[in-house]
């Protein structure tokens, strides 16, 4: 790790994440390959937390260049941060574990540092299907049903597989009952954030719960696929605040989405293959952090844009989008 890069402590066990992260999303044009190929980088450069997820389709070539690093000497597995997720479709209690197995084994690991429940509804989409697409079996949260899903996670740390497990696009109503009902409580909750949408009461329960916000979409997620564009979303770096500070750095706008994340407390995991990219970005939380009358402005640009709306997750008999994230404090059924 480049000994600039800041470290979280996890509250339960103590270990140490890096404060940035390597997303893997390659959308729908950045192939299997190619994403491996910017890990590869990322880790000679000095990333050491690489954000994965089996639905991701490119487990297998990102463990490949885990393993050729490992192997070279480059890195040892302690220094590593390797998070993944339990798809959708994979929430049946006899699937869970064999579907964490597949990731251990296509990651080339024999422990994963974070495992994460993707999403809190159980469905199938095809990849790559439209917006409009809805699934017969798409359910709404049941808790009961999570908490089973929740127990079989809990059974992986107990035989050591993986260290901690986490939460992902959930909501404070939702994070209330698992926080009430775990026996091992989620170390993190993995969730969308950048300049335009802060989420602050969530990020504040969220970290007075002693659980770490990882920040998905960091960067606005610029090269997200078409289906999850729509005309109300903004574009963060634009920001004429943003740009503003940015200029008065030197550095280009998503640098500056960085600083600001780390600047509260929340783990950003942006997505690049572009090399240059990729270095701008740990350079970005390793040095010159914003002053905090910059924080203070960049707090203040907060549009509450959600830009993944996972409309594709709804079940039948579900108004719009706004059901997946209870914005009115009551869990949606
Ligand atoms: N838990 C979840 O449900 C969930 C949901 C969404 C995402 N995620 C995770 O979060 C990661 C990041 O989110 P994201 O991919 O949606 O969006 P993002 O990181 O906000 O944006 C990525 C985009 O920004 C561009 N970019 C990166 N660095 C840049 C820089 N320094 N200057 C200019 N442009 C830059 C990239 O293009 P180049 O390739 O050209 O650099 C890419 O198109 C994903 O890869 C995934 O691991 C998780």
């Amino acid at each position: 790790m480049d000994k600039n890069t800041p470290t979280l402590t996890v509250p339960g066990t103590g270990a140490k994440i890096p404060a940035i992260g390597l997303g893997t999303f390659g959308s729908d044009s950045v192939d299997a390959q190619a994403v491996a190929n910017a890990v590869r980088y990322a880790l000679s450069i000095g990333y050491r937390h690489i954000d994965c997820a089996a639905v991701y389709q490119n487990e297998k070539e990102i463990g490949a260049v885990l393993k050729e690093a490992m192997d070279a000497g480059t890195v040892a597995r302690d220094q590593l941060w390797i998070t993944s997720k339990l798809w959708n479709d994979m929430h049946g209690e006899a699937d869970i574990i064999p579907a964490f197995m597949r990731s251990l084994e296509d990651l080339k690991l024999d422990y994963l540092d974070l495992y994460l429940i993707h999403w809190p509804f159980p469905n199938y989409h095809p990849p790559k299907c439209d917006v409009s697409s809805r699934s017969p079996n798409a359910r709404p949260y049941i808790h009961a049903d999570f908490m089973k899903v929740w127990r079989k996670l809990e059974s992986l740390v107990d035989a050591g597989l993986v260290r901690h497990i986490g939460t992902s696009n959930m909501t404070i109503p939702k994070l209330k009952l698992v926080l009430r009902d775990a026996r091992i409580k989620p170390a993190f909750n993995e969730m969308e954030l950048h300049p335009h949408f802060q989420q602050p009461s969530f990020v504040r329960f969220v970290q007075d719960s002693g659980i770490i916000p990882i920040g998905y979409s960091p960067l606005g997620s610029p090269g997200r696929p078409e289906r999850d564009k729509t005309t109300e979303d903004t574009v963060d770096m634009e920001d004429p605040v943003l740009v503003g500070i940015a200029r008065k750095h030197g550095v280009h706008p998503a640098a500056i989405c960085l600083k600001w994340a780390v600047a509260n407390g929340h783990i950003p995991i942006p997505f690049s293959a572009s090399n240059r990219n990729i270095l701008a970005n740990l350079e970005a939380v390793c040095y010159d952090p914003l002053l905090p009358e910059e924080k203070r402005l960049l707090d203040g640009i907060d549009r509450n844009c959600r830009l993944i709306k996972g409309q594709v997750f709804l079940w039948q008999g579900a108004k719009d989008w706004h059901d997946l994230w209870d914005e009115n404090g009551t869990i949606t059924t």
